[in-house]
């Protein structure tokens, strides 16, 4: 989808229109005769969504959408309450956004039929009592629910290729800098919807090399050889089992004048495929197993986002990248591995596999940058998504309490929230092992938990966050703007975080 700004009048323009309607200042200025604005006002509690959702509280979202016919075009009235905490207000134009999106395209269904431009579909979009925060986080709900993955459809489900905003309410730079952004996002889901067919680790690493050449990020690429050097026996076990070598790749945008001295770590999971491996899923436990390296290329995409939009924060992305396979001489059960560390790890389950490689990739992080915060997004338990479903990432600190308020704030800010387990001491136990320094999984209980543990274990002292992801980074259905498949979530609260990164940054440091 092109976005371009425009100075347009709804009362005279030909084509879709939608209307943000946010309070009622301003009715002269609507394309609505005397009637159907009554009308409106009348029926907006009737027509409202009665959802009782969104943050504390039960705040009722009376967003209500009617579309008023303008043949051949419509025009599509978004009535809002202009008074909403911002958070929820945006939210809930994220999700009017989606609402508007299934509604062109039902009211388009056979483009060439209409007489119209065959194939185009476009729409503008103005309003009133609303503001620049508002207007954008309606187009990003809409760029994000006009998502498809289509490259392996014969016939292309429809899209919508234009849209003009209203340059009353944003520059042309601050649009840009948004879309830079979406486009990444685009970019991640892509990634992740791939089959491993189409996109293993080879293929991954070249292609984010390829990428950050192009946004002059600095890339390392490790292959099997170099892995083996570096003694990386959490990555080289995981890949034992696959005819597919392993990769690891590191990339670093470093501005010209960063807010911090020592860089940020963004460690990402990217198993490519998730089999289990000797300890294989069991029955559609398999399924959508490819988006086992959301983590990954979650990382990534904040980085290149980062890179392009210019942010002032020195960034480091360490991207171990495998599947997890039962092949040939596949690691096992019992295997005792010398980690990049050096610590021992006992295998009790070999699909308790993102931790061993993200181990060595975080303790890769921590000898090579010192960076003054890890921050790493995986995949990493069903245990998360049981404890919190997939309205949330489930989050961990050691020693970072205040870039994890940070980033509770931000994820409030753009509805992409953590919710925070703890890290207590008592949980050591049961990850203690009997013949190692320590073991890849413990007891059924607490599995989001240990599984962090196991990690913070080799973040040692530098301040960590961990995002378990494994319930949001793929939806089997459709969740408002999240189309079924790969979200990208996590990015848009990674890049927020960023934005706002050296309010905190000092406190990070004097923790040192
Ligand atoms: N990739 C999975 C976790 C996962 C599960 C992600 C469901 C998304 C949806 C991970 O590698 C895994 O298999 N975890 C095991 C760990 C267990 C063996 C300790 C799990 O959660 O069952
Ligand atoms: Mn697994
Ligand atoms: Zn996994």
């Amino acid at each position: 989808m092109d976005i371009v700004l425009e100075h347009f009048n709804p009362k005279g323009y030909e084509g879709d229109v939608v209307l943000l309607y946010g309070n009622e200042v301003a009715d002269r200025a609507l394309p609505l005769s005397k009637k159907e604005l009554d009308w409106l006002k009348a029926n907006r509690e009737a027509f409202s969504a009665d959802r009782q959702d969104l943050t504390a509280g039960k705040q009722t979202d009376k967003t209500c959408l009617v579309r008023f016919d303008r043949l051949p075009y419509h025009l599509y009235v978004v009535c809002f309450d202009g008074e909403a905490p911002q958070p929820v207000a945006q939210e809930r134009l994220r999700r009017a956004a989606d609402r508007v999106v299934q509604m062109l395209k039902a009211d388009r269904p056979s483009p060439s039929t209409q007489g119209l431009d065959a194939g185009q579909l476009s729409v503008a979009v103005t309003g009133v009592g609303v503001i620049a925060e508002e207007v954008v986080a309606f187009v990003e709900g809409f760029m994000l629910a006009d998502y498809a993955f289509d490259r392996y459809k014969s016939s292309k489900p429809q899209h919508v290729e234009k849209m003009v905003v209203d340059e009353a309410f944003l520059s042309e730079e601050e649009l840009e800098r948004s879309v830079r952004l979406w486009k990444e996002i685009e970019w991640c889901r892509d990634c992740v919807n791939l089959p491993v067919a189409d996109l293993n680790a080879d293929l991954f690493a070249s292609q984010l090399s390829q990428r950050a050449d192009s946004l002059g990020v600095e890339c390392t690429l490790f292959d099997k050889r170099k892995i083996e050097a570096l003694r990386m026996g959490g990555l080289l076990a995981v890949n034992r089992g696959s005819v597919d070598e392993p990769r690891l790749v590191v990339l670093e945008y470093r501005p010209a004048k960063p807010v911090n001295e020592r860089p940020l770590a963004l460690v990402g999971k990217g198993v490519m495929y998730d089999t289990g491996g000797l300890n294989i899923k069991p029955d559609d436990y398999m399924r959508e197993m490819k988006s086992d390296m959301a983590g990954a290329a979650t990382m990534a995409a904040v980085l290149f986002a980062a890179a392009e939009n210019c942010l002032p924060v020195h960034l480091v992305a360490v991207l171990p990248l495998t599947d997890n396979r039962p092949g040939f001489n596949a690691y096992a059960a019992d295997d005792v591995l010398t980690m990049y560390d050096g610590s021992t790890v006992e295998v009790v389950n070999t699909d308790a596999e993102g931790r061993l490689i993200l181990a060595d990739a975080i303790a890769y992080a921590v000898a090579c940058y010192a960076p003054e915060l890890i921050i790493d997004a995986a995949t990493l338990t069903g245990a998360a998504v049981r404890a919190i479903g997939t309205y949330g990432i489930a989050a961990m600190q050691q020693h970072a309490e205040n870039p994890f308020n940070l980033l509770r704030i931000m994820g409030n800010q753009v509805y992409e929230r953590i919710v925070e387990l703890p890290l207590w001491d008592e949980y050591d136990s049961l990850i203690e092992s009997d013949v190692a320094d320590i073991k890849n999984c413990g007891i059924a209980q607490a599995g989001a938990i240990t599984a962090g543990k196991f990690l913070a274990h080799f973040a040692k002292q530098t301040p960590y966050i961990h995002l378990d992801i494994a319930g949001v980074a793929f939806f089997s259905k459709k969740q408002d703007y999240y189309v079924a498949g790969a979200s990208g979530y996590g990015i848009r609260l990674l890049y927020a975080f960023l934005q706002t990164y050296d309010m905190t940054i000092g406190e990070v440091r004097s923790k040192n």
